[in-house]
């Protein structure tokens, strides 16, 4: 990979003099969706698939971008000085918010840089691309300019540059999960403190399959906001009669006993999902520890369950690659990862079952939807790197 994308920054801008090889992951999350903008635990990890970048500095403030994933768009030129939020979709907005962010924070960039990127995290698949790009920027800026910032600080500048640039209200699971990334470990992560724990991700002979519906996400982020604005005002209503910062300060006793303090059925049940898919993955950390994998995959799918009813996340393409995974013998657990609406499911899989998971789901799949699903295999990996 090295050779090639220094081939193409030759081709594109060039030479490649004064150019370094960056990488950053993309992540997936095994259990605690949409718990992470409520204060609830998330459990992702980093993946050895994500984004590739050379960079170098310039000696002017241009700014110069290229994506081998949209090469049609050729060079896309900018400068320092004409970076302002944007809503559009434009992928030059990640890495520019992240420029914009380090200003924001104080850090001012000197200059302007030449950027190509490469990626092999399947597009729009929900396995964090955006954040990925996000968190390598940060990555290059700190080397280029010595910043003082941790992981952990690049990994809250991408967020809030997502949320102040791109103005998309994410949690900061996704850009904590890359910038932290462990291999063989996942990241148990409160989102109220910070707080967090490597715990090691040992699957025996299992493995991590993750199924793309090839779903675009279309309404997604409008849903999602929608989603979150929902729990905020369940928040508002307990908060009348409980004593709590976040809903994952509620366990399930708590909040059955003061569930009717919420308004509408709908927010009950939004709240419910935070609540319950909070203490799952809580739980699915213990049994992980405790090398009880069924118990694991069992949570898994309550938590599917939940985002399907009471979360209303899914849609047709993510019930049915986890509904036919839940019926193929090998399968330990199986639900839909991220956001929702499209993207993927994140299901654990007996190695010999591996090749029959992917011939019964995927044809399944394209028999109820239409379309074929993609598969991949994966591992967990590290976090970003110069390489
Ligand atoms: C997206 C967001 C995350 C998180 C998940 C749902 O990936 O970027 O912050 O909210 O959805 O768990």
């Amino acid at each position: 990979m090295k050779e090639t994308i220094l081939k193409k920054f030759a081709e594109v801008f060039g030479d490649t003099d004064g150019a370094r090889v960056y990488f950053a992951p993309g992540r997936v999350n095994l259990i605690g969706e949409h718990t992470d903008y409520n204060g609830g635990h998330v459990f992702p990890c980093a993946l050895t698939i994500g984004t590739y970048g050379v960079a170098r500095r310039r000696t002017d403030d241009r700014l110069r971008f290229f994506s081998m994933n949209f090469e049609d768009l050729g060079v896309i030129e900018s400068s320092l000085k004409e970076i302002k939020p944007s809503r559009e979709a434009g992928w030059t907005n990640y890495p520019k918010g992240v420029i914009w962010a380090f200003g924001e924070k104080g850090m001012r960039v000197p200059c302007g840089m030449d950027l190509l990127l490469n990626g092999n995290i399947p597009n729009g698949s929900g396995l964090s691309s955006s954040a990925s790009v996000e968190v390598l920027t940060g990555f290059i800026l700190k080397d280029f300019f010595g910043f003082d910032v941790s992981n952990q600080d690049l990994a809250l500048i991408g967020q809030y540059s997502e949320n102040h640039f791109n103005q998309v209200n994410c949690g900061i699971m996704d850009q904590f999960a890359i910038a932290m990334g462990k291999k063989d470990h996942a990241i148990f992560l409160d989102t109220a403190s910070l707080q967090y724990e490597y715990a090691p991700v040992r699957l025996e002979h299992s493995k991590i399959v993750i199924a793309c519906s090839n779903k675009k996400r279309g309404l997604g982020d409008s849903k999602y906001n929608e989603r979150r604005s929902e729990c905020e005002k369940a928040l508002e209503e307990l908060r009348q009669k409980v004593d709590i910062r976040t809903l994952g300060d509620l366990d399930e006793e708590t909040f059955e006993r003061y569930k009717d303090a919420i308004g509408s059925e709908v927010r009950m049940r939004r709240a419910r999902h935070a609540v319950y898919e909070n203490r799952r993955a809580v739980r699915a950390v213990e049994a992980l520890k405790n090398n009880d994998l069924e118990q694991f995959g069992k949570l898994m799918n309550e938590s599917h369950v939940s985002l399907r009813d009471d979360y209303e996340v899914t849609g047709v393409e993510l019930d049915t690659l986890v509904e036919e995974a839940w019926k193929v013998e090998g399968v330990i657990g199986s639900r839909m990862t991220g956001a929702g609406f499209g993207g993927c499911t994140v299901s654990i899989v007996r190695e010999e079952a591996i090749d029959t998971f992917i011939e019964e789901v995927g044809r399944a799949y394209k028999k109820k939807v239409g379309y074929a699903a993609d598969f991949y295999v994966v591992e967990i990996g590290n976090g970003p790197c110069v390489l």
